[in-house]
């Protein structure tokens, strides 16, 4: 194409879309902190990237998916076995909603562990609480819609920790299951949490999270071989460290999703209780601690805790004011952290 063309063509362009090649490089060239070259730093983008990996292979599983207790857990059968790659995109679907979990929770710990939640960012960490309560709540949905028995049994045992809340618990069990019992309708509710509301609260939530990010710029850390804080640009330097990321992880799961790929456990028998009931691994901590206590008190504490971590930015600062220990929340955060590990390894372990 001669130089002409290629001129008339951006022209073209240009009067369409009114963006300067100069105000496209200001929005994306947001100077990056030098820490961010170290992947444990920017933790943030690999839950975003697999996002975008769950949102295609989900649209691909959809194709075939049933949500019905007739024939859920055929059309899963059959996209294992029957369709082309559907075992490769169903497993993709399965080991890419673990790393994003995993890949959540290392990212929060990172910004826990650099006080990066600290004023003036408070919001975004209450915005990030919001985006893990959702993930996890896609993964929990996402299980349940295989209609395998352990599908049937998690999802009842989670509607009986609704249904434990004070005051609030049966209303929150119907809301769940669709009824008073898991039910023809109660799929149908998982599948739309699942594939609808929650993916998109979750782009709503990254959008104000990314725009706020932006607006404050990512956190200054100093580091004792650094004598002033330095920078490089996010695009294209940042651009091709997120890529990179992607690319290795892409490799990972195509690995993965071939040696180890998803299975089939035995359909959902509603009059049959399996002798062990395991939740995915992710919820193994809070597994464990039910079964060290009352669900009452499980579940009350477990609220506690939860309301703690959202308002974590506040309490830090008044025990910061209080004891006058500047890190006090590095001696919490490694107890929890403990804490955390030994509960899942503990849960992980055990039969019962
Ligand atoms: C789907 C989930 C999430 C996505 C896609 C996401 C994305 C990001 C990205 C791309 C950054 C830029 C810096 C970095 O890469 O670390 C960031 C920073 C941040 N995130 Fe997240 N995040 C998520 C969940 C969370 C959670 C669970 C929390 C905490 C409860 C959180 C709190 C923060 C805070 C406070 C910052 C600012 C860090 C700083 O200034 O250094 N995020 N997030």
């Amino acid at each position: 194409m001669g130089t002409k063309a290629v001129t008339d063509i951006q022209a073209w362009l240009h009067e369409r879309i009114p963006v300067s090649g100069v105000q496209l490089r200001e929005l994306t060239n947001e100077p990056v902190p030098n820490h961010l070259k170290r992947w444990w730093f920017c933790l943030g983008g690999t839950p975003a990237y697999l996002f975008v990996v769950q949102i295609a292979t989900g649209i691909l599983l959809a194709f075939y998916y049933q949500p019905a207790p007739a024939s859920a857990f055929e059309s899963v059968r059959y996209i294992t076995h029957d369709v082309t790659y559907g075992w490769y995109f169903r497993s993709l679907h399965k080991w890419s909603a673990t790393f994003m979990i995993a890949a959540v929770i290392l990212h929060q710990m990172r910004v826990y562990f650099t006080g990066a939640y600290r004023r003036p960012r408070e919001l975004n960490w209450v915005i990030g609480m919001c985006l893990l309560m959702c993930t996890l709540l896609t993964g929990f949905t996402g299980y349940s819609l295989v209609f395998e028995q352990l599908s049937y049994w998690g999802a009842t045992v989670a509607a009986n920790i609704c249904d434990a809340v004070p005051l609030l618990g049966h209303f929150l069990k119907q809301m769940l299951l669709a009824g008073d019992g898991y039910n023809e309708r109660t799929l149908s509710r998982f599948y739309i949490l699942h594939a609808a509301i929650l993916p998109a609260t979750i782009t709503l939530l990254v959008v104000v999270h990314i725009a706020l990010l932006r607006l404050h710029g990512v956190t200054e850390l100093h580091f004792d071989d650094e004598e002033q804080p330095q920078h490089f640009n996010f695009f294209p330097d940042h651009l091709l460290t997120e890529i990179t990321i992607g690319l290795v992880l892409m490799i990972l799961l195509s690995v993965l999703a071939t040696i180890l790929p998803a299975t089939l456990g035995p359909r959902a028998d509603p009059l049959t209780t399996p002798e062990v009931i395991k939740p995915e691994w992710w919820f193994y901590v809070s597994f464990r601690w039910l079964k060290l206590f009352s669900l009452t008190f499980a579940v009350l504490s477990t609220g506690f805790i939860v309301a703690a971590m959202f308002l974590w930015p506040w309490i830090d600062s008044l025990l910061r004011r209080w004891t006058k220990q500047e890190e006090i929340s590095v001696w919490i955060g490694v107890v929890a952290t403990f804490l955390l590990i030994g509960f899942t390894v503990w849960e992980a372990v055990v039969t019962h």
